[in-house]
């Protein structure tokens, strides 16, 4: 591949900036922490790292509700201390992608401000406004992701404006030009700076309804599930008119791709897998890597993942990149979701499908779900709808780097509890051990870069039966074949299944050696990775 296709052959790594490292004792993570830790990136062997929003924010939603595109948060650092990120990130071989945030801004962006200043105000028309209803009230039935109307009367001007997050969040009007060429110039600022792509926020959701119709009841909503799933999403997600605003930032974003490097556009799409692949554009004028989170909403099986995985390449445009995803800052962690030896077959599952792999940063040493008390609660999403088990602070809580005080993360008081395990379960005591979970992310990652057919191979379903799912990874005559028990007993795998002369590449089970002898049967919630004896020496990617 050429250096042009980093985000086919590359892992992406996500980083929530607050909870990284800490570089100044404020008990909140910050671009100089990120800095201090890219040696684990390099150690573990990704490729790219997503910093989730480090913009001056009033933190109402932790960054996702900005008040200037174009500068750094003071909690995060400066513009100065991006650079040396960008330098050092870029020194090392690794990739920078930031997060974009289209949909909103923040209440106190400037532009808002002008805009609820006066109906006549130049910069009006750049948010969503309308009119009371008829009876009054909100203009229509639309909800907001965080609780309550997805509307907010503003008393000085007599009209409500449109956020689809809290009321902090006043969505920008796409429909604008003026709107849509300051958010290019956004785009240029960074990429002028040197940045690798973006991440793009909640896109699906950037236009609305011209006419503004009420959104339908959603017929399988359930009583209990949270009060915002009582809607279909008919008029404000996923419109016609995002794709030409797709391409129009694919656009943007290739003015800056040259021979030695392409720029990406990973797209947040929470939809169904027939809307989801539109997103790769016509003549792959869309996103490089629209999101696929189905390994976050399905049934932790074999028979749905097996499924899923066919019909994702049946559905794919012609030469589009798939791309898959355990866990990011909006859901329950992986290890919390399946448990922790699922999570290890869930993480030889995450690099061996055909697809770019995006990690959750702590994922690689199973850091789990910690329970946050309700005095302690930052989440807005918790403080609006309590008890609900929606909050997102559980999955957001400080790395856990060493035995240091705090876990290594601060050395003040960190503005979300550490898990009670950090003593033990670290990156400085998992680095020791064999047997742990980071060092079966390491072993999977460098398997992954020294053969070809699990960086770039075809995909190939197998039959195995039971609770096995199997595939084969296909290059150049080289077949390499994935076995996956998800069940809680042991699978004999069906002999036609292993190749001739099998070696064990990797297993998730640390004790399993490289031959086998006699039938293959793996052990509960084992994954192993089988080749032939020529397999064993590394490729060049
Ligand atoms: C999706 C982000 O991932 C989430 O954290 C945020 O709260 C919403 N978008 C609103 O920006
Ligand atoms: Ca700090």
């Amino acid at each position: 591949m050429s250096a042009d296709d980093w985000w086919k052959c590359g892992i992406v790594y996500q980083v929530y900036p607050r909870s990284f490292q800490d570089s100044n004792g404020d008990g909140i993570g910050d671009l100089d922490g990120i800095r201090a830790r890219l040696d684990h990136l390099v150690s573990l062997g990704v490729d790219a790292v997503w910093i989730s929003p480090i913009y001056p924010s009033p933190m109402a939603d932790f960054g996702y509700d900005i008040a200037d595109y174009c500068d750094i948060d003071p909690r995060f650092g400066t513009l100065d201390s991006f650079d040396a990120l960008v330098r050092e990130v870029h020194a090392r071989g690794l990739r920078l992608i930031l997060d974009f945030v289209p949909n909103h801004t923040s209440d106190r962006h400037p532009w808002f401000v002008g805009s609820r200043s006066a109906r006549g105000d130049p910069r009006r028309d750049w948010y969503i406004w309308r009119d009371p209803a008829p009876g009054g009230g909100p203009p229509n039935n639309w909800l907001g992701n965080f609780g309550g109307p997805a509307w907010t009367f503003d008393p000085a001007t007599g009209q409500y404006y449109a956020h689809s997050f809290l009321k902090e969040q006043p969505d920008l009007n796409w429909r604008n030009p003026e709107v849509r060429a300051a958010m290019h110039e956004v785009l240029r600022f960074w990429l002028r700076r040197g940045v690798d792509g973006f991440r793009v926020d909640v896109l699906s959701q950037i236009v609305k309804d011209a006419q503004f119709r009420d959104n339908p009841p959603n017929p399988d909503f359930v009583e209990g599930q949270d009060p915002f799933l009582r809607l279909t999403m008919l008029y404000n997600t996923d419109l016609p008119e995002v794709q030409p605003i797709v391409a129009e930032m694919r656009r943007v974003v290739d003015e800056f791709s040259d021979a030695r490097s392409s720029r990406v556009l990973i797209g947040e799409l929470y939809l169904p897998l027939e809307r989801l692949v539109a997103y790769y554009g016509l003549d792959a004028e869309g996103l490089q890597l629209p999101f696929n989170f189905q390994l976050i909403s399905t049934e932790w099986q074999a028979a749905p993942i097996d499924r899923f995985a066919r019909d994702y390449e049946a559905a794919l445009p012609p030469g589009a990149q798939p791309n898959w995803v355990l866990g990011n800052h909006d859901k329950s962690r992986i290890a919390s979701r399946v448990g922790p030896r699922m999570a290890r077959l869930a993480a030889m599952l995450l690099l061996t499908l055909r697809g770019t792999p995006t990690l959750y940063y702590g994922d690689e040493i199973g850091m789990t779900d910690v329970a946050i008390p309700a005095d302690e609660v930052q989440d807005p999403f918790e403080k609006n709808k309590p008890g609900m088990g929606l909050g997102r602070d559980p999955e957001r809580t400080p790395m856990q780097w060493s035995t240091a005080e705090h876990a290594g993360f601060t050395t003040g008081t960190p503005w979300l509890r550490l898990a009670a395990d950090w003593r033990t379960q670290n990156v400085e005591a998992q680095s020791r051990d064999p047997g742990s979970m980071l060092a079966l992310y390491k072993r999977l990652i460098a398997l992954r870069r020294a053969q070809p057919a699990l960086n770039r191979g075809s995909y190939e379903a197998l039959e195995a039966g039971g609770e096995v799912l199997a595939y084969a990874r296909n290059d150049e005559g080289q077949r390499l074949v994935v076995l996956l028990n998800f069940g809680p007993t042991p699978a004999q795998v069906p002999p036609a299944l292993v190749p001739g002369q099998p070696v064990v590449l990797a297993s998730t089970d640390p004790a399993r050696t490289e031959s086998i002898e006699g039938p293959l049967v793996l052990a509960p919630c084992e994954g192993v990775v089988i080749g032939s004896a020529d397999d064993k020496a590394p490729k060049a990617r």
